[in-house]
């Protein structure tokens, strides 16, 4: 049980070696769109109407159960803003899912969509598990991108989709939990002996056994 001078969840979380599997996420889309505030909901449960624009990258380690395991996540924040290009797809390698977010008040963050999946498919794992997330769903007076065009370019794309807003908590969890099962059943698939073919041998180490810390580490 915590006490008053236990350290914050995060930093426990953080500290914790004690889990199955770690599995390292990223969020990634233009500048503005909400990355920050989404994973903040996620991880503190707050949000801040003011835009402190992310600096490079960031991170924060959230604790979550399935099937009797404890998964750790690994959540990078990376700057949307052009400038830190650089740094953040280097990043990219080793995550197991990505959360690619446009405002759905913003047509140009939903234009760049399209670039920010080849970023994926450029820098990162062949199997990572990508969900396009349209934040700021409680805007709808200002709305640009009808659900429905969101929906559409994530089919073309071959993406899970939600619409979601971190400001009223809506579909933030989900989003997140959603994320988690389909890495999970990407692992299940992986440890079925038929379905080697599919896998490039590039992926994480799968199976029961705990995933070394090192291997989701961009270090
Ligand atoms: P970069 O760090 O520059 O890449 O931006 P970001 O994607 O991290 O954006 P951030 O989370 O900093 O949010 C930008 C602005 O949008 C802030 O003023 C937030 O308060 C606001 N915002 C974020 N999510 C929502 C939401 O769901 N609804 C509304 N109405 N505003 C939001
Ligand atoms: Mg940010």
């Amino acid at each position: 049980m915590a006490s008053a001078g236990d350290p914050p969840t995060g930093q426990r979380d953080a500290a914790d070696q004690n889990f199955d599997y770690m599995f390292k996420l990223l969020l990634i889309g233009n500048s503005s769109v909400g990355k920050t505030s989404f994973l903040f909901r996620y991880a503190d449960d707050s949000f801040t109407p003011a835009f402190v624009s992310t600096v490079g990258i960031d991170f924060k380690v959230k604790t979550v159960y399935r099937h009797d395991k404890r998964i750790k996540l690994q959540i990078w924040d990376t700057a949307g803003q052009e400038r830190y290009r650089t740094i953040t797809t280097a990043y990219y390698r080793g995550a197991m899912g990505f959360l690619l977010m446009y405002d759905v008040t913003n047509q140009e963050s939903f234009a760049a969509v399209q670039d920010w999946a080849t970023q994926i498919k450029t820098y990162s794992w062949d199997n990572a598990q990508v969900i396009l997330v349209g934040n700021k769903c409680d805007l709808e007076d200002e709305r640009v991108v009808p659900t429905e065009e969101g929906q559409r370019l994530a089919d073309d794309l071959g993406f899970k989709f939600f619409e979601a807003s971190a400001k009223e908590n809506i579909n933030v969890k989900q989003v997140f939990e959603r994320l988690v099962d389909v890495i999970c059943e990407k692992m299940n698939e992986s440890l079925e002996p038929s379905s080697s073919p599919g896998s490039n041998g590039k992926g994480p180490a799968l199976g029961d056994t705990p995933l070394p810390h090192t291997s989701s580490c961009p270090c």
